[in-house]
Parts: structure tokens; sequence; C-alpha cells
């Protein structure tokens, strides 16, 4: 696969390149590896600032990642799973752990802000491509509206625990759920939005703070919660055996997604070939050490049976085994902090996968222009938020939640096979990362991430089937023919 000339401006200077080829050869059409390299940071009027090392990009991955799933969902697994729910969190992190390694290694190779979405379309052909960038909407911009939900209901919780006010239903739930308006959502992701337009320097360094906030609650609640952990709660480890642990790890994953996100910031790292694949292999290693760990605590603290319809379950715990509602008000705090920073980061994510999109044609030129001050791209920003907001604030969304689950397992599938696919087309590229055993653990990563798509429920797949039909008339009747691709670049 060879270059063309050097790589165009990716400034609105870009003619509209000429369509040739028949439809088959122009789903196809791959970018060149070199190409994406070449044009990377580049956004229309600037470019992005390449600001953050290692220690940044983990803390990304670790903010998209630690949130609503080991604050909520654990409450949920432990009915299924019993206290063998620590063996739940080791499996659902082995699932991730296969990806994990393939993300690291096309981090390491193609290091652009589009994560997936670019790795795709250097080797599976862009309408591969846009379906993979159209998932990660669902990764992101989806899954951002739904964290930022529960984050309201946190905050309530520490609204009562400390002023004792809550907000009233009405402005704190969506029309459908009791309410008319979801103010603390759109709060939430209007206050990511005004960090993010002060650049993405600004960006991590508030993120790192609200990470470092987010271990120590949770390491206070491991410190405090010990003093009530009774052997016998270990007793009846595996009430509902190995199928009650997969159930419970199914559910678990969503605790996981996130880990890829410094993959979207390859465009603002300062070293990404190297810190690229550390960031996030580190980050999933701390993540599955900590959720273990709290998993261990919260099932020897409490009998497993009585987690059945606790709602903040760890802080219920507290409040068991210390009598007192302080460790409950102090944990609060660290679930508020730890989901503001999922939404900040997620938020960024999907910004820099429109801004890679955006720079190939596929969608509108303004998700690439970059203030020429701060570095960031500003328009995005604006309308990814309010887009968020707004979604936040007036729809349900428990189905699209699980939507979330959906596309992501399918990104992370295409992640496999764009392994597979680069190793066999450009055995010659440098990689910074080389996936052990390759193809036989990408074949596993690609395998389980299927079995798991295939354990959600039939709404579901309805809701993805509609996502990925809108996705096709969006690209047929936009993508196809804006592509900054020509065909003779396939
Ligand atoms: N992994 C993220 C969370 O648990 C989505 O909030």
């Amino acid at each position: 696969m060879l270059e063309h000339g050097a790589a165009p401006p990716a400034g609105g200077g870009n003619p509209r390149p000429p369509v040739t080829g028949g439809l088959g050869t122009r789903l196809m059409r791959r970018k060149p590896v070199e190409r994406l390299v070449a044009e990377s940071g580049r956004g229309e009027g600037g470019s992005l600032r390449r600001s953050m090392g290692v220690w940044q990009l983990t803390m990304i991955s670790i903010g998209a990642t630690l949130g609503t799933g080991i604050f909520v969902v654990l409450g949920e697994a432990v009915p299924k799973a019993g206290p063998a729910v620590i063996l739940s969190f080791v499996l659902a992190g082995i699932t991730a752990l296969f990806s994990a390694l393939s993300y690291a290694e096309l981090a390491g190779t193609i290091p652009v802000s589009g994560s997936s979405y670019s790795y795709a379309y250097a080797t599976l052909g862009e309408l591969i491509a846009w379906i993979c960038g159209w998932c990660l909407i669902l990764e992101y911009g989806v899954s951002v509206a739904a964290v930022a939900v529960g984050w309201g209901q946190y905050l309530n919780e520490l609204l009562a625990g400390t002023v004792g006010f809550t907000i009233p239903e009405a402005l704190s739930a969506p029309p459908g759920n009791g309410g008319v308006f979801n103010l603390p959502a759109l709060l939430v992701v209007m206050l990511a939005m005004v960090f993010l337009l002060g650049g993405a320097k600004e960006s991590a360094r508030a993120n790192t703070i609200m990470v470092t906030v987010k271990i120590i609650a949770l390491l206070l609640f491991c410190g405090v919660a010990l003093q009530g952990v009774r052997s016998g709660n270990y007793a009846d480890f595996m009430p509902m055996g190995m199928a009650g642990v997969s159930a419970a790890g199914a559910t678990l994953f969503f605790s996981y997604i996130g880990f890829d996100a410094a993959s979207t910031a390859g465009e603002e790292a300062k070293n990404p070939q190297r810190d690229l694949p550390r960031a996030i292999m580190l980050s999933l290693v701390l993540v599955t050490l900590l959720y273990c760990l709290v998993a261990a605590v919260a099932v020897g603290a409490l009998p497993w049976h009585r987690f059945a319809g606790s709602e903040a379950a760890l802080a219920g715990i507290l409040k068991t085994v210390t009598g007192q509602n302080v460790w409950a008000v102090l944990l609060a705090f660290g679930a508020v902090v730890a989901i503001a920073s999922v939404v900040l980061t997620v938020l960024y994510g999907q910004t820099r996968i429109l801004f890679a999109m955006s720079r190939d044609g596929l969608v509108p030129k303004v998700f690439s222009r970059v203030h020429p001050r701060t570095g960031a791209p500003r328009a995005n920003t604006v309308i990814v938020s309010l887009f968020c907001g707004v979604l936040a604030a007036a729809v349900p969304l428990g189905q699209l939640a699980d939507a979330t689950s959906i596309g992501t397992l399918f990104a992370f599938a295409l992640v496999n096979v764009a392994v597979i696919v680069l190793r066999r087309t450009r055995p010659d590229m440098p990689r910074a990362f080389r996936t052990p055993l390759a193809p036989l653990f990408p074949a596993i990563g690609f395998l389980l991430c299927i079995y798991m798509m295939g354990n959600l429920g039939p709404v579901t797949w309805v809701v993805f089937g509609v996502w990925m039909a809108v996705g096709l008339v969006v690209y047929f009747g936009y993508g196809m023919r804006r592509s900054r691709l020509t065909t003779a670049e396939k």
C-alpha cells in the first residue's frame, strides 16, 4: 500500500476529490497508515497541541473507566454471583485484556486521535471504519449522557447527607421517569465542556486531580470497611456456580469500558508510540486490581444476599460497618467526583474521534476546526456537549445505556480483526508494542467480544440495528460522497 503523493492539507483548501471506481471499491478504500500519521494533529485553521505524557494518558484512561460501574453496578452484580463476584471482575477484566492488547498494538502503530475508527480505516476499509466510528458514538457520546444521569442521583445523595436538601424530582429526572428536565445531568456535561474549551492540557490536569480523589475514595472504602470483614461471609463462595459468575461478569464488563480512552489522545501525546500502549495496559491493570480489592472487601463486610435492591451499595456498607453517616457522605463525594471525571474524559474522547472523522471528510468540517489560542476544537466541543447535555437532560436512558455496551463490544471486535489484518498487510511496520501470540490472542479477543454481545438482550439488539441503519443512511447520503480519500489511494 503506497502513498500517492504527499498528504493534502487538512484545511478547507482541500477540494472534494473526484469520485472514481465502482461502489465496492469506494466502500473498501483504505487510508494508508503513513497518511494517517502524516495528517496527525492537523485540523482546520490550526493544530492540536502535544502536551501529554504517559502519566496524563494513563489518567485519561482511568478517568474514563472508573465510575458508575464500581459505585453502582457492583451492587447489581453481587446477587448474581455471590462472593464470587471477585472472579466475575477477573473474568470481565480478562475479556477486556485481550482487546486492550490489540488497542495497545494499534495505538502504538497508528497513534492518531480516531482510535478504532482510524485503525479500521487503515485496515478494513472506509465503510467498516464508518460503522466503527458510528459505534464509537454509542461508546462515547451516548454513554456520556447515561453516566451524567447517574451523576445527578449521587449529587442528590450528597446534598441530602450534607445540607439536608435534594433537587426536586421535576428538575432531576427526565420526562417519563417522573420529572420534566434533568438539570444536574445537563450541568455536569456543561461543566466538562468548560474545561475542554480551555484546552487538553487544562482538562488533563483537572482529570488527574479527580482521578486521585476517586482512587482515594475507593481506598478509604477498603480501609474503613475492612473492619467489618468476616470470614463467614465468604463461606458460601459461589452460590450460583460458574453460570452466576459469567452472568455477573457480563454485567460488570461495563465497568471496564473506557480503558481505550487514551487512544483518542494520540495527537495530543508527546510520545504517542511509546506512551499510548503503556497507558492503556497500565490503566487496565490498576483498575482491575482496585476492582478486585473493593469487591473482596465489600462481599466480606456484608453478606452477599443483602446486596439485592441496594442502590448505593458501597455507601450502605460503610453505614452498616461504622454506624456513622459521615463515611457514606465522603464516599458519595468520591462518587460525584468519579462520575464527573468519566463525563470529562469520555466527552473529550468523543470530540477527538469526530475530529478525525471530520478531517477525513466523513462528517462536516466544523468538527476539525481548531481554536488558534487554546488548540482545542471549540465548535466541535460545543456541539458535542450540547448534544450529550440535551440527551442526558431529556431522555430516560435505560436502554440507550445498554446500547453503549453493544456499540463498544462491536468496536473492540473490529480492533482485534484490525490487528490481524495489519500484521498480514503491513508486517514491515515498526510496532512499539506487539500483542503476544498473534493472531491467537486477537482472535480470542474477537470471539470474547462477540460472545458478550450475544449475552445482551433483544431490545438492545433492536436499538443497535436501528442505530446502524441510521448510520448507513448518513454514510451513503453524506460521508461516502465527501470522503477526502480518492479511490486511487485505497
Ligand atoms: N466504565 C465506566 C463506568 O463504570 C463507563 O462508569
